[in-house]
């Protein structure tokens, strides 16, 4: 399949990107760079062994994007393109909202007028909202706390809404736990832009000496060791988890379909940090501070669907998540290079 990735510079798109070549597809990048860098590229390429084709638009933008999509080809679109930052989404909610709801609304509107059968999106274990039970399943209300979580929630109904309308459409709803580790090479991986929100990064720029200490937000949760326990999946187990989602989407009869991408085992803050001194081979200088708001307890997937309908698993361990992290933190200490100015020319 000739596929479109929306953010396949990003994090998690770029690890994607890489599986769906090696799994025989023709990947092709669409990003903006905005939270993004553009040296992402040629380290693809030569992971690929290829020239990844990759576009700079803005999604928002209908006319682009429609003008993408209509010269593309495409027999699918995966969208991981978004703004994510929680504490960020409170303070700009109206960039949040025109963002995420506008890309997807673009794309979808391109891919009804072009014929694009099957859509994969990035959606997020935040749509189970504060109070969900664990495990998560699938069937389980959604709701949200912060704009950021409201757009999941809404992207979600647009996209139910969209299949509504035209039975032809097969969509993946992917809701993803928290996300971590590195591709094995060590040379993508996540580079926040500023400073992270998410535990795994900000342990990494302490593991590499780029801060002084983590704080743990809380030590007195009702968890085994009193820190918040979640559901990390290594970012190569999540990648995998498109390319059958999208494989799946090719014979099934269901118009839309929900999988939580997650282990199902939960980890503690303070497991983390342990696997990760073990990855670095040294300790990490930890501080216990008040709880985070609008943190809760323990949030992890019951993952049982997607295993059942996709034969996919989360298998990488905690350690092999640290590993690989450190592998990519160590040898990029303060994540991609900017690319010279006027280099453009290796967008294609
Ligand atoms: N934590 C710390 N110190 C830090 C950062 C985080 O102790 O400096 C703790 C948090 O309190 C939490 C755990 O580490 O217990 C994980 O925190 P993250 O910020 O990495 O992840 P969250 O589970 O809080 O958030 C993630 C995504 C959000 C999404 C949310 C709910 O990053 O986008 O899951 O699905 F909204």
């Amino acid at each position: 399949m000739r596929i479109l990735v929306s953010g396949g510079a990003g994090y998690i798109g770029s690890h994607t990107t890489l599986q769906l070549i090696a799994a025989g597809h023709d990947g092709v990048i669409v990003d903006d760079f905005r939270r993004s860098k553009r040296s992402v590229v040629a380290r693809l390429d030569a992971l690929a062994g290829r020239s990844i084709e990759v576009h700079e638009v803005d999604l928002t933008d209908l006319a682009a994007t429609d003008a993408l999509v209509s010269a593309g080809g495409f027999d699918a679109v995966v969208h991981f393109a978004g703004l994510k930052a929680v504490g960020e989404s409170v303070e700009k909610p109206l960039d949040y909202y025109s963002n995420n709801l506008g890309s997807t609304l673009s794309l979808l509107a391109a891919m009804s007028r072009h014929g694009v059968p099957k859509f994969v999106f990035s959606s997020s274990a935040t749509v189970y909202g504060e109070n969900a039970p664990v495990p998560m399943r699938e069937d389980f209300p959604t709701s949200a706390t912060n704009p950021y979580g409201w757009t999941k929630v809404m992207q979600e109904q647009i996209l139910r809404d969209a299949a509504v309308a035209d039975p032809s459409l097969r969509v993946a709803l992917l809701r993803y736990f928290n996300p971590v580790g590195a591709h094995a090479s060590g040379t993508i991986g996540e580079d926040p832009s500023g400073i992270p929100n998410n535990l795994m990064p900000l342990i990494a720029q302490v593991a590499v000496g780029r801060r002084d200490k983590l704080l743990i937000y809380g030590d007195d949760y009702p968890t085994p060791d009193g820190t918040g326990r979640r559901d990390y999946l290594h970012v190569e187990d999540l990648a995998a988890g498109h390319v059958a989602a999208l494989d799946r989407l090719g014979t099934t009869d269901v118009t839309v379909s929900t999988w939580n991408l997650g282990t199902g085992t939960p980890t503690s803050v303070r497991e983390v940090v342990d696997a990760f001194s073990r990855a670095c081979g040294h300790e990490l200088p930890v501080e216990v501070a008040p709880r985070r708001a609008g943190d809760v307890a323990e949030s992890y997937a019951d993952p049982s669907r997607a295993e059942a309908e996709l034969g996919w698993r989360a298998d990488r361990t905690i350690d092999q998540m640290c590993e690989d992290t450190w592998r990519w933190q160590s040898q990029n200490p303060d994540g991609y290079p900017d690319a010279p100015s006027g280099s453009s020319s290796d967008l294609r």
